[in-house]
């Protein structure tokens, strides 16, 4: 059995092995329960300048991500409370489950394994947020289920640097009961969270997150899988597979024995797919011009990408450099419509 470091409480490693839960687990902390109800929410702290920096500056001892398998950037924030990226198999799924873990919040857009880990005897909690902050009625929900619903929790996005580590920072304040400063510096330190997301580090260091009355008083039905519609949809999907292509790319399209059901093919034939849909959506057929103009090149560009590696699946070497240009041109155009369009 492996252990995951509990990075500030590596003096109870010797004696807290991971399967085991909080209660089980010989330290003399208190019960998880008796935390939650009576923790009271850390201030919003004063910050200047942006957050990214001032998270650099909180001392942390410094700790390293566990890989397991599939799992990766895994931090064992508290007993209570892990961060990693999303588990897309039954043997992550199993993983978790040897871990302790009851429930697993997924803030990424994707559906998540809800099935499989009910079957397993854990919950599923799903509440997409986005990369540009997390929304008060995200944070309700949050804060609700790490509150309401049984740990220890296991939080994760896709890969479990950016939203995660942010929802995992509000279940250290609001069910751990520790400052914002330390929270944003797990996020920068341990998890990775990168300078681009200013916004979630502002929602953790800055903004109100809510009491336990103000979360109890809030409806929510902890879905397992809550969909997401229109442009933030596709986006999700799209954004997936360019995450794919973009490590494939860099193989030269060879599978990647680490994730061998991920095939370069198919996912150019997710981006184009996705690329269309969002074209079909009212709002951005009727948007601002140059934006459709975008989405337009963005389809031919997958087109070529598709073309190309199939010419190159079917033998043609030089079709690879066709398809890195191909892939080169979709990616700016990436950045060029997010400049305008997204916030
Ligand atoms: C023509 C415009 C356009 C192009 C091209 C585009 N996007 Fe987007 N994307 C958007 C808009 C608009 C949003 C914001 C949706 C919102 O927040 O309401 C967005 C949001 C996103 C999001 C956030 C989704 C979420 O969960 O909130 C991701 C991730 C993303 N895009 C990835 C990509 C990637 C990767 C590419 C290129 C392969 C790409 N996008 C190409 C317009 C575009």
């Amino acid at each position: 059995m492996k252990h995951i470091r509990t990075p500030h409480r590596a003096a109870a490693l010797g004696i807290c092995a991971l399967a085991a839960t909080v209660l089980a687990c010989s330290t003399n902390r208190q019960p998880v329960a008796d935390v939650a109800a009576t923790a009271p929410v850390a201030e919003p702290i004063a910050v200047d300048g942006a957050v990214y920096d001032f998270a650099a500056t909180v001392p942390l001892t410094p700790s390293e991500p566990e890989e397991h398998g599939s799992l990766h950037n895994v931090f064992r924030l508290s007993e209570n409370i892990v961060s990693g990226s999303e588990p897309h198999d039954a043997d992550a799924l199993r993983q978790l489950k040897e871990w302790g873990i009851r429930t697993i919040i997924s803030v990424d857009g994707s559906e998540p394994m809800a099935e499989e880990a009910a079957a397993l005897g854990m919950r599923y909690v799903h509440v997409p947020i986005q990369y540009k902050g997390i929304t008060s009625d995200e944070k309700m929900r949050i804060a609700k289920t790490f509150r309401e619903l049984e740990g220890p929790f296991y939080v994760h996005c896709f890969h479990g640097k950016h939203r995660g580590p942010a929802a995992a920072a509000v279940g250290r304040v609001v069910l751990d009961g520790i400052g914002r400063d330390r929270a944003v510096a797990e996020m920068r330190q341990y998890c990775g969270t990168a300078k681009s997301y200013e916004g979630l580090y502002q929602a953790i260091a800055l903004q109100d997150l809510p009491d336990s009355a103000a979360s109890a008083a809030y409806e929510f039905g902890f879905d397992p899988v809550s969909r997401p519609k229109g442009i933030v949809g596709t986006m999700v999907h799209i954004s997936r597979a360019h995450d794919h292509l973009v490590d494939l790319a860099a193989r030269d399209f060879a599978a990647d024995p680490l994730h061998p059901d991920v095939d370069a093919l198919n996912e150019a034939k997710k981006l184009l797919t996705n690329f269309r849909s969002s074209m079909m959506l009212e709002d951005i057929k009727t948007g601002p011009s140059d934006q459709v103009e975008w989405f337009h090149s963005s389809i031919s560009d997958s087109e070529r990408l598709v073309a190309a590696l199939e010419k190159f699946r079917a033998g043609n070497q030089a079709a690879k450099d066709e398809a890195k240009a191909a892939f080169a041109s979709v990616k700016k155009t990436c950045a060029t419509c997010h400049d305008s369009y997204r916030n």
